[in-house]
């Protein structure tokens, strides 16, 4: 199975990403992580997305597809693509790639939010420096106050936490990726998962969805 996660941020897709990769065994390649691994690593293409990501803009199409299609050379056939595409060139490009390869996007699930319940999640969010495992000092604190669960590492807040920095994130999610939700309509791919539930039933609701997807069966409300 091949997953493309939608919605904006704070939508939880980072969240269920993890979930589902471990129910469904799948790898998960999320671009945000990837670029803040890159930053932290000070690479020449972690200063070129640096600019990008502190101002809550894209990152070029080109740098960010070359990246992801490299990640899914290297990984197995089935995986979840967390904040990627954005831009209806990169859903274009990963159209014609996986084609190319043999393969095709099973579904897009759509995480939908209210933005202020989005703003707010943000507001409370910690990540781990490590490994990226995200945490909210309301919804989902860790065991350990500023420690990772998972791997032990410091949880930071994100360099593009800043309410305005958050608020042009939002619009540029309306702007460039919105438009993704007709793109996948129009391929019989979308799936609309409300995301405004307790993690776990939002997690339970989107295995429902994938199970409902897979029988041929109309998707659940
Ligand atoms: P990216 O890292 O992808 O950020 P985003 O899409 O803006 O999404 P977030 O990570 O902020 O939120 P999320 O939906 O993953 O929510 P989360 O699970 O953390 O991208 C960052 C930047 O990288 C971009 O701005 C851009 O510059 C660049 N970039 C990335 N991809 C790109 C691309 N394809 N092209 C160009 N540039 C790109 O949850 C949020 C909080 O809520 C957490 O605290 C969590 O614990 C909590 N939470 C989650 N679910 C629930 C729940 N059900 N109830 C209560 N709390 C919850």
């Amino acid at each position: 199975m091949r997953l493309v996660l939608l919605g904006p941020p704070g939508a939880g897709k980072g969240t269920q990403a993890r979930h589902l990769a471990d129910r469904l065994g799948l790898q998960v390649i999320a671009t945000g992580d990837i670029f803040r691994r890159k930053v932290a690593e000070d690479t020449e293409l972690g200063r070129v997305a640096k600019r990008y990501l502190d101002a809550g803009e894209l990152v070029p199409d080109d740098v960010t597809i070359g990246m992801v299609v490299a990640a899914i050379d290297e990984g197995p056939a089935g995986f979840i693509l967390d904040g990627f595409p954005r831009t209806i060139p990169q859903a274009e490009a990963l159209e014609r790639e996986l084609a190319e390869r043999g393969m095709a996007i099973s579904a897009a699930l759509a995480f939908v939010l209210d933005d202020e319940v989005a703003v707010a999640r943000i507001a409370g969010r910690r990540t781990c420096a490590k490994c990226q495992t995200p945490y909210n000092v309301v919804f989902n604190p860790p065991r350990v106050s500023g420690v990772c669960d998972v791997c032990g590492g410091p949880l930071v807040q994100r360099t593009d936490e800043k309410e305005e920095t958050v608020r042009r994130r939002l619009a540029v999610y309306r702007e460039s990726t919105a438009p993704l939700l007709e793109f996948y309509a129009e391929r019989g791919l979308l799936r609309e998962v409300d995301a405004s539930a307790p993690e776990s039933e939002v997690t339970e609701r989107a295995v429902e969805t994938l199970k409902a997807l897979k029988d041929g069966s109309p998707a659940p409300a």
